[in-house]
C-alpha cells in the first residue's frame, strides 16, 4: 500500500533572542517561574522587516535544497499560520512567488498551532487522491506581532519562527494515520478579538489593545492535555501499533508541563520526547516542523523509525499522526 512520506524539512530561525531576564525587565515575571512552569528559557522575534512570508520562504527553500528538488515540481504550496502577512492574499501567494513555486496553487490554512498537522492531512489526501505528487507545507509564524508586552500571562510564552516540508508519495513507508478534531466551543479561552470582520480595527479597538492575543491559559492547558493525549492514543491504535512502539514523540512546543503530561498518559520514558521549548518557546503552528528539523539534524531520528507527532491550539483544534520515517 502507498503511502505518503516528508521528503525534506527547513527551518527559519530568527536571530533575535528574547531572554526571560529581559521579559524581566518589561514584566512582572523572573525566570524561575518561567522555566518552572512553562520550560521556556527564550524565544525569537523576526526583525521590524520580516513578517512570516520572509521565514517561510526561507524555511522553504531550505527543504527544497535538500530534497533537491525544482521549486516548478512543486504542485501545492500549503501555509498554515494564524500570523499571515495579510488578511488578504494568502501567505502562501507571497511564498509561492519569492521561492518561483510558478507551476503550484497555494492557499493559507488556519487552524491555531495544530495548522501543521492540518496541513498534513490536506497534502496526504491530494496526494492519495492522484491530485498533486509534491506538495511544500510550512508553519510559519511572528507571534510576537500580536503578543501583548504587558500581559505576563501570555507574553512569556510566544515566539517567531517557521518550518516547512516537501511531502511526495512513497511505496514502503511513510504517514500510517493522522487524527484531527475541533471543538469550537472553546473559541474564546484563546483567540485575537480585533482586526476580523467581527471587530475591525479602529482607533478604539487599537487603544483597546484588541489586536493582540487573549487567553485562558489555566483552561488551555488542562484541555490541550486531554485532547492531545486522546488524539495521540487514537493515532497509534490508527497504526496498528502501542505507544511502547514509538521511537520518537514531537509534541506542538506549548508548554513542557503539556508534553510531559501526554507522555505519562503514554507511559513513555522521557528521552523518547524531543523538546526544543527551552530555545524557542511556542512558535505555534512553526513548532512541530521546526522540532522535526532540529530532531532530524541531532540524529535522533533513523530510517523506519516510528515518529508520534501531537498538536494542540486555538479553535479549539488537535490532532495526532504517527509516520514510519
Ligand atoms: N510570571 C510570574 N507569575 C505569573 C506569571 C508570570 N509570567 N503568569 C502568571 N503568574 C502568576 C499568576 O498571576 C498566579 O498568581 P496568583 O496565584 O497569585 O493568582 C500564579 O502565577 C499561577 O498562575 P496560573 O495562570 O495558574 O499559572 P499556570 O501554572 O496555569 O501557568 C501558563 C500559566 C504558563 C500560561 C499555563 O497555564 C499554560 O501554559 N497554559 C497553556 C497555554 C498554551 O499552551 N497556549 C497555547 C495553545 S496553542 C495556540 O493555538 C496558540
Amino acid at each position: 500500500m502507498s503511502s505518503v512520506i516528508i521528503l525534506s524539512t527547513g527551518t527559519s530561525i530568527p536571530s533575535k533572542v528574547i531572554s526571560n531576564s529581559d521579559l524581566e525587565k518589561i514584566v512582572d515575571t523572573n525566570d524561575e517561574w518561567i522555566t518552572a512552569r512553562t520550560g521556556i528559557k527564550e524565544r525569537r522575534m523576526a526583525d521590524e522587516n520580516h513578517a512570516s512570508s520572509d521565514l517561510g520562504a526561507e524555511a522553504a527553500l531550505k527543504a527544497i535544497e535538500k530534497a533537491s528538488i525544482n521549486p516548478l515540481d512543486i504542485d501545492v504550496v500549503i501555509v498554515a499560520t494564524i500570523t499571515p502577512d495579510y488578511l488578504f492574499p494568502s501567505t502562501a501567494c507571497l511564498i509561492q512567488k519569492t521561492i518561483g513555486a510558478d507551476n503550484a496553487y497555494a492557499f493559507d490554512l488556519s487552524a491555531g498551532c495544530s495548522g501543521y498537522l492540518y496541513a498534513m492531512q490536506v497534502a496526504k489526501g491530494m496526494i492519495d487522491g492522484g491530485g498533486a505528487e509534491t506538495i511544500l507545507i510550512i508553519g510559519a509564524e511572528t507571534l510576537t506581532r500580536v503578543t501583548d508586552y504587558e500581559d505576563r500571562g501570555t507574553c512569556i510564552l510566544f515566539g517567531d519562527g517557521a518550518g516547512a516540508t516537501i511531502l511526495q508519495k512513497s511505496e514502503q513507508r511513510g504517514i500510517l494515520s493522522i487524527c484531527l478534531g475541533s471543538d469550537g466551543g472553546g473559541w474564546d479561552l484563546l483567540y485575537q478579538p480585533g482586526g476580523g470582520s467581527r471587530m475591525p480595527s479602529s482607533v478604539q479597538s487599537v487603544e483597546n489593545k484588541e489586536h493582540y492575543l487573549k487567553m485562558n491559559g489555566k483552561e488551555v492547558f488542562k484541555i490541550a492535555v486531554t485532547s492531545m493525549g486522546n488524539a495521540s492514543v487514537q493515532a497509534i491504535e490508527e497504526a496498528g501499533l502501542k505507544p511502547e512502539d514509538i521511537d520518537l514523540f514531537i509534541a506542538h512546543q506549548a508548554n513542557y508541563r503539556i508534553m510531559d503530561a501526554v507522555r505519562k498518559r503514554l507511559k513513555m520514558p522521557t528521552e523518547k520526547v524531543f523538546m526544543n521549548i527551552s530555545k524557542y518557546g511556542n512558535t505555534s503552528s512553526a513548532s512541530v516542523p521546526i522540532a522535526l528539523d532540529e530532531a532530524l539534524e541531532q540524529g535522533k531520528i533513523k530510517e523506519g523509525d516510528l515518529i508520534l507527532f501531537s498538536v494542540f491550539g486555538a479553535g479549539f483544534t488537535w490532532g495526532a499522526s504517527v509516520i514510519k520515517w
